[in-house]
């Protein structure tokens, strides 16, 4: 059985925190270490400009992003790991894929929506300040996915919408131009042309692991850059104890009972320990435990899982010029793969040679589809309940009727043999 792909991005604005670390980074290792699994990281790199104009911290970002992943065990030799713009593919499909993106979609979006909103509320030009690359957005990740022919796709809830739309995109550019032999079987029935046709495309479904853990911030809201609320995922030791400290608690006493399912202490605690260890932390909460003990418990976790990688870190970011030949090795890998694709497509929109003359198939289907079919059945049931066919030109004349079938397949079967011999018979 083919392997199941599984691809995903990160934009590369930040620094890596503790809750990247947690619900991205420490998962997505773990699943690429599974062998039923072809598993492609990326630097969105082209997505970070969208956001930021700031060139000293995309690059800063790049770097210290491709370090942590490659610090937190993701093995370049195993999987697909490069940076997007590395990928010249990828702004090419993204524009094949703009000519058949219909622009309310993108109208729809919804990350454009928030912002024309917010201007709206200011009494501004709702497309006050916002930049075209933030409504080409979901097109160019769409390009992302379907250039890898990505099955799956690990993602926050709040991208799901643009897994529905890399879907719908890829769905039009597979029915427009996914011609050849599935026309000859399929006919008009554009349902089995999306579920059986020759494709380009497959399309991808959103990942949602729910039972990822989402790390509280230093506020107790999700940790998120949003927020600024984060740990940075590389602190050294001391400072990280420092901002472990700093996490906001409740005005309990050492001595009394504490609820560890209303403690962010403990829901941090528990994204690091084992069962066994949250287990025995959930007994001292209820023995008591003081919030100051409690807060050295998490960071002396932590840290016994981070020093290795820490260290590992450090060595890398100290030579990038590593880091950047391991991510041009992965982009040549990843082209190799999304070069063969890429030539189907620019021949089966028709960015061709101009050596090859004749119309490929999938142009001469093409060309029967836009033309309205001249004749066309209609099944019903007659007076006496048993199912009958009519045959009707384009102008909805009736050519031939019978009635009299046990079901309405019969009467299907029966109105094709009669369009074929009325079609013989026409000039
Ligand atoms: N939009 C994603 C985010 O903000 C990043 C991203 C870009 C991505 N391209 C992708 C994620 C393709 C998954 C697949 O998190």
């Amino acid at each position: 059985m083919a392997k199941r792909r599984v691809l995903t991005g990160i934009t590369t604005t930040g620094t890596p925190h503790l809750g990247n670390y947690v619900g991205a980074i420490r998962p997505a290792i773990a699943a690429s270490r599974d062998a039923n699994v072809e598993s492609f990281y990326f630097l969105a790199d082209y997505h970070a400009l969208i956001k930021c104009d700031e060139p000293a911290r995309i690059q800063q970002s790049t770097l210290e992003i491709a370090a942590s992943w490659l610090a937190c065990g993701l093995d370049p030799g195993k999987v697909y790991f490069y940076r997007q713009s590395d990928i010249p593919e990828i702004p090419e499909l993204t524009w094949m894929l703009t000519c058949v993106t219909a622009k309310g979609l993108l109208n729809r979006a919804h990350a454009y929506k928030a912002a024309n909103d917010i201007n709206r509320d200011k009494g501004e030009d709702p497309d006050a300040g916002i930049n075209a690359g933030l409504y080409m957005y979901p097109v160019l990740m769409a390009a992302d996915i379907l250039l890898f022919n990505a099955n799956q796709v690990p993602v926050g809830r709040d991208q799901i919408q643009h897994i529905e739309m890399a879907r719908d995109i890829g769905q039009r550019f597979n029915y427009l131009y996914g011609g050849g032999t599935s026309w000859d079987r399929f006919g008009w029935d554009e349902k089995k042309w999306e579920e059986e046709g020759e494709k380009f495309f497959v399309l991808p479904e959103a990942l949602i692991e729910d039972n990822v853990a989402t790390l509280p911030g230093l506020d107790g809201r999700k940790m998120s850059k949003s927020y600024n609320n984060t740990i940075p995922l590389w602190l050294p030791e001391k400072d990280l104890r420092k901002a472990i400290l700093g996490i906001v608690t409740n005005s309990q006493a050492p001595g009394e009972p504490k609820n560890p399912d209303d403690s962010h202490i403990f829901s941090i605690y528990q994204a690091f320990a084992s069962a066994q260890e949250t287990a025995t932390m959930r007994r001292a909460y209820a023995d008591g435990i003081g919030w100051g003990d409690a807060k050295q418990k998490v960071f002396e976790r932590i840290n016994v899982e981070l020093a290795p990688l820490r260290e590992r870190y450090e060595a890398l970011i100290a030579k990038p010029g590593e880091i950047e030949d391991a991510l041009l090795a992965g982009a040549s890998k990843a082209r190799a793969l999304a070069q063969p694709l890429l030539a189907r497509l620019r021949d089966a929109v028709g960015l061709r040679s101009l050596r090859s003359q004749a119309l490929s198939d999938v142009d001469k289907t093409k060309a029967n589809r836009d033309e309205k079919p001249a004749l066309q059945p209609v099944v019903f049931r007659g007076e006496d309940k048993a199912f009958a066919f009519k045959v009707l030109d384009a102008k909805k004349n009736v050519l031939a009727t019978q009635g009299g079938f046990a079901d309405p397949k019969a009467a299907m079967a029966a109105a094709q043999v009669a369009m074929s011999s009325l079609a013989e018979a026409q000039p």
